[in-house]
């Protein structure tokens, strides 16, 4: 069966990461085939996850091109050389511009640690997005994957999944419920939901 091939972008710990390779192993992943991890911070422990999976892995950092366009040049090479299909955001740090994105219409889908519209956007990411859902005082938070597109954190929603704020939570017991409650859940679920739906309308479905 033809698999889509799949570029899973990250800059830190790569728990998400992992939740996908542990979903591509018990074959629930099942349109999909990871074939590249991609960091932008070359200390990234995302990186020795892949490498630890056999996973082939590009550091591509935008201090050392000099600029977004460049950056973003380097990025699309690196994909188009691995015959890239697909592109998982799994707490990849760096915003994509409307340049990048509008080459791989539903082709990009993000992980966010709330449940948007609530907390997110640019500046909005990793721990902010809980010290801010804390400070507010909100009851409930979760997380989200949508399609990328130009609008940070504002395309399209493909999956939510709601998770309890207790009392005494802080920051970083709360980020670790939402991923071990949300996010590892529902990443994996919407990456084959988006693989499958790349292999049933073939390889031009969304592309330009
Ligand atoms: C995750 O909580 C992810 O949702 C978040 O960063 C963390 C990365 O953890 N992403 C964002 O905030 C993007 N706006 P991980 O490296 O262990 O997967």
């Amino acid at each position: 069966m033809k698999k889509t091939k799949i570029a899973v972008f990250v800059s830190g710990g790569g728990t998400n990461l992992q939740a996908l390779i542990d979903s591509e192993k018990i074959g629930a992943l099942a349109h999909g085939e990871i074939v590249l991890v991609v960091s932008d911070k070359a200390d990234a422990y995302a990186l020795t996850r892949a490498k630890d999976n056999g996973i082939k892995t590009a550091v591509v950092v935008k201090k050392e091109l000099g600029s977004q366009q460049a950056f973003e040049e380097r990025l699309q090479r690196i994909l188009e050389e691995n015959g890239i299909e697909m592109i998982v955001l799994a707490g990849f740090m760096c915003i994509l511009s409307a340049d990048f994105t509008s080459k791989w219409p539903k082709r990009i889908i993000n992980i966010h640690p709330s449940l948007i519209p609530s907390f997110c956007g640019k500046g909005c990411y990793g721990l902010h997005v809980h010290e801010k859902a804390l400070a507010y005082g909100v009851k409930v938070t979760g997380a989200t994957v949508h399609f990328v597109n130009e609008i940070p954190d504002g395309g399209e929603i493909i999956f939510q999944k709601p998770v309890a704020v207790l009392d005494g939570d802080t920051p970083e017991v709360l980020q670790k419920r939402v991923m071990e409650e949300a996010e590892w859940i529902i990443l994996p679920k919407a990456c084959e939901k988006v693989a499958s739906e790349i292999v049933e309308k073939g390889d031009n479905y969304g592309r330009l």
